[in-house]
């Protein structure tokens, strides 16, 4: 469907053409005063210089044209020269009915659908998920659904940190535990056990230990350096040693995934790029592009035009040992060859953002991508602590990301129980999982990606304000008069909608009209927050809507059956809303 926006200013061009004017000038705008209109037109007072005319004639002369307009209800010039807009309710009502009778209500599919991956979440293997996970697990999951939602084909890849020192650090910290193994004897041939020698948790304090161990002792630190090297190199009882971090770890990162709603497509890591990595950096040589500097393998990547400093691209330590940057490229590499991909979207901490920059660089200008690829890195900022500090624990840790969602569950099982004595504590602790998701989510999503923000557990848990657990609310109390409506017997169908009756039931209207014009800009944008920021509204226009009218006592029955029609299409655009923010509403609440 074309978007409804478009729809009313191609209406008013057709006024500025019939008048005389050019229809460019027809440009339409949801209204800043919408104590006088609903949309309005400045055309007239940017086409006064060109037609030397005062801009209230042009205005004047636009609006007699105008009416006897389907679209509009009302067209007044005002002075000195803007033109106040009034919709046709008949013209929304039709508007909105197409948009039930519609796929995704009328949201139009691109023509050529991108390839896009989205590479988020990127937690390291052997160290529990921290605070600092949460915003690119979050925000990821919701770019790679709104950029679904759009009709595109979107790859979701968590990007392990599966490689490098921490793994030989863990080799070397258990061979000193545990040193009877097999994996640790060099002459072993035989199988190697199918169960790994540790759990997660063990797993989760080896790692800071050999992490601290190696730090005060430097042979220590050599003999990871050293177990690293032969990992990497294939050495066989290392391979099956770390084939059991890996199942491990990412086993249990699974299970703190699933409790985030967030699923990747794709389970490759920094471990997958590295067959890809030698002949990469031949490439790069061969061609010129890298060159050696204080015995480091680098790439130039400063351009004329920058502004400041932007250092070479380390591809190579001294050591020929390959580096973070290096792992990006062969990915990029890995990842172009694997899906021929138009856009490769990174969410990842926006300290992040040389990296990326240098990454995004060498990526260019050694052709590992199209002339037309889109590598974008979306740097969110941090989650602080009400002391605007980044985010601890009370005892001024780094707080597992568990642990948070434990908190707000519990403090929004606390809200449940006391606002609602009959139910069980069964569904209070199910409850409060759903709404406590929404909460953390929204709370995060709402925010623009990049900008820090506050953790604030009882704003973020509140049923009022711009909340998620208020568009829960939102959507419960709608389900509830559908359930009333159901059970006297009526059917619900959400194709019969009617013209507005009145101010907040059309303001509802318009707001709902808005979706696929919000949905495509999200998606083209990368921003959740906009999608937040629309449902605000929606949930806003729906409960003004509620308060001022008696729907389910209404004794008009058509008039009753379109409200009800009105309140199935605010539900399902709430719901698909959330979904692509990565949670769900409950029934009750
Ligand atoms: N594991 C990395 C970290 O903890 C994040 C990975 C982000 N993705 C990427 N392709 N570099 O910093």
């Amino acid at each position: 469907m074309e978007k409804f926006l478009v729809l009313i200013s191609e209406e008013m061009k057709k006024g500025f053409a019939q008048a005389g004017y050019d229809e460019e000038l027809g440009r339409v705008t949801v209204s800043n005063r919408p104590d006088l209109c609903e949309y309005q037109c400045n055309g007239a007072m940017a086409g006064a210089k060109k037609y030397r005319k005062a801009p209230l004639m042009i205005a004047n002369d636009v609006a007699a044209q105008l009416a006897d307009s389907k679209v509009f209800a009302e067209v007044s010039a005002v002075a000195p020269g803007f033109l106040n807009l009034k919709l046709n309710p008949d013209f929304v009502a039709s508007y909105l009915k197409e948009m039930a009778e519609s796929d995704k209500f009328g949201l139009q599919m691109p023509e050529v659908p991108r390839t896009i991956v989205v590479d988020y979440g990127g937690p390291n293997v052997a160290k529990p998920l921290h605070v600092g996970h949460l915003r690119a697990a979050v925000i990821g999951e919701s770019v790679k659904r709104i950029c679904r939602y759009n009709g595109h084909k979107v790859i979701g890849d968590v990007h392990l940190g599966d490689w490098g020192l921490q793994m030989g650090l863990i080799i070397t910290e258990l061979s000193k535990r545990q040193p009877q193994l097999p994996y640790f004897d060099a002459s072993f041939e035989g199988e190697y056990p199918a169960e790994a020698p540790f759990t997660v948790s063990e797993l989760e304090e080896i790692y800071p230990t050999a992490s601290g161990k190696s730090k005060e002792d430097p042979a220590y630190k050599e003999e990871a350096l050293q177990a690293t090297l032969e990992l990497q190199s294939g050495r066989r009882g290392y391979r099956a040693l770390w084939d059991h971090i890996i199942a491990v770890s990412v086993g249990d990162l699974k299970k703190n995934y699933a409790n985030l709603n967030v699923e990747f497509d794709l389970w490759k890591g920094e471990s997958d790029a590295d067959p890809i990595v030698p002949g990469m950096v031949e490439d790069l040589k061969a061609s010129g592009l890298a060159h050696e500097s204080e015995g480091a393998l680098v790439v130039d990547v400063q351009e004329e035009t920058d502004t400041k400093e932007i250092p070479p691209c380390i591809i190579l330590k001294s050591d020929g040992a390959a580096l973070y940057a290096t792992t990006d490229l062969a990915t990029i590499k890995d990842r172009m060859e694997s899906f021929d991909a138009d856009s490769i979207i990174y969410v990842v901490d926006k300290r992040q953002e040389m990296h990326f920059m240098q990454v995004f660089r060498v990526a260019r200008k050694a052709g590992l991508v199209k002339e037309d690829t889109l590598l974008k890195h979306i740097g969110f900022g941090t989650m602080n602590g009400k002391d605007g500090k980044p985010f601890k624990t009370r005892e001024g840790g780094v707080m597992r990301l568990e642990y948070l969602i434990r908190d707000i569950n519990e403090e929004m099982y606390k809200k449940i129980i006391e606002s609602r004595h009959e139910i069980s504590e069964e569904e209070a602790k199910e409850t409060a999982k759903v709404i406590g998701l929404a909460a953390l989510k929204y709370g995060d999503l709402s925010n623009q990606a990049s900008k820090d923000y506050v953790f604030d557990v009882d704003r973020f848990t509140s049923f009022e304000g711009d909340t998620g657990p208020y568009i829960l609310y939102t959507i419960v109390r709608i389900k509830s008069i559908l359930a009333k409506y159901a059970e006297t017997g009526a059917m619900s169908d959400k194709t019969g909608i009617k013209p507005a009756c009145n101010a907040a039931e059309k303001d509802l209207m318009m707001q709902l009209a808005a979706f696929n014009a919000m949905m495509s800009n999200a998606c083209e944008e990368t921003a959740p927050h906009k999608v937040c920021a629309y449902i605000y509204d929606l949930a806003n226009a729906f409960n003004k809507f509620y308060h001022e009218t008696r729907i389910l006592a209404e004794e008009d029955e058509a008039k009753k059956a379109g409200w009800i029609a009105l309140l199935c299409l605010t539900k399902e655009v709430l719901e698909d809303c959330i979904e692509v923010l990565g949670f769900s509403a409950p029934d009750r609440m």
